[in-house]
């Protein structure tokens, strides 16, 4: 007979970072899970697992997106990014992950993931935010460490360098 505490798996196809994975997992396997444990890309953070604290956050399709409220059988046949994808091909830091080095945007990193993820798409989205906006596009985020204010000018830096790049 059945366990019925045996929960049945399927075939999930995700690409991630430009690399295309199958796994075998519930349909119910949250993407966070997945990314972290079928995967291995612990760059991914899981605090809350309740969609609130933004640590979990990844690209879908160049959106952020909570990893922790979507099924990994739903983010299939999407483009994810995390932050393992987010260095430039030849190396170097992002934007992103430079201005957070030189603005000493972090502490102890727990959230750090998903404000790399967040902004990426902020800035892409909003390439030249003043202050203001800045922290409009951190506000889903928490962070227990830094008080905000290093991450504001870590956005503000990150735009510019990527402004820089584009010769804008
Ligand atoms: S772990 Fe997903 S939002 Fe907190
Ligand atoms: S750096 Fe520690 S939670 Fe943000």
């Amino acid at each position: 007979m059945d366990d019925p505490a045996v929960e049945e798996t399927m075939p999930i196809q995700l690409r991630v970072n430009g690399i295309t994975h199958t796994i075998e997992a519930p349909p119910r396997r949250l993407l966070s899970d997945a990314l972290r444990h079928d995967l291995g890309l612990t760059g991914t953070h899981v605090g809350c697992e309740h969609g609130v604290c933004g640590a979990c956050t990844v690209l879908v399709d160049g959106a952020p997106m909570r990893s922790c409220l979507m099924f990994a059988v739903s983010a299939s046949h999407h483009e994810l990014t995390t932050v393992e994808g987010l260095a430039c091909r030849d190396g170097r830091l992002s934007p992103v992950q430079q201005a957070f080095k030189e603005c000493h945007g972090l502490q102890c990193g727990f959230c750090t993931p998903g404000f790399l993820t967040t902004i990426s798409a902020g800035i892409r989205d909003n390439p030249d935010p003043d202050r203001q906006e800045a922290r409009d596009m951190v506000a889903g985020n928490l962070c227990r460490c830094t008080g905000y204010q290093n991450i504001v000018a870590s956005v503000l830096r990150a735009a510019e360098i990527q402004r820089e790049e584009d010769g804008r």
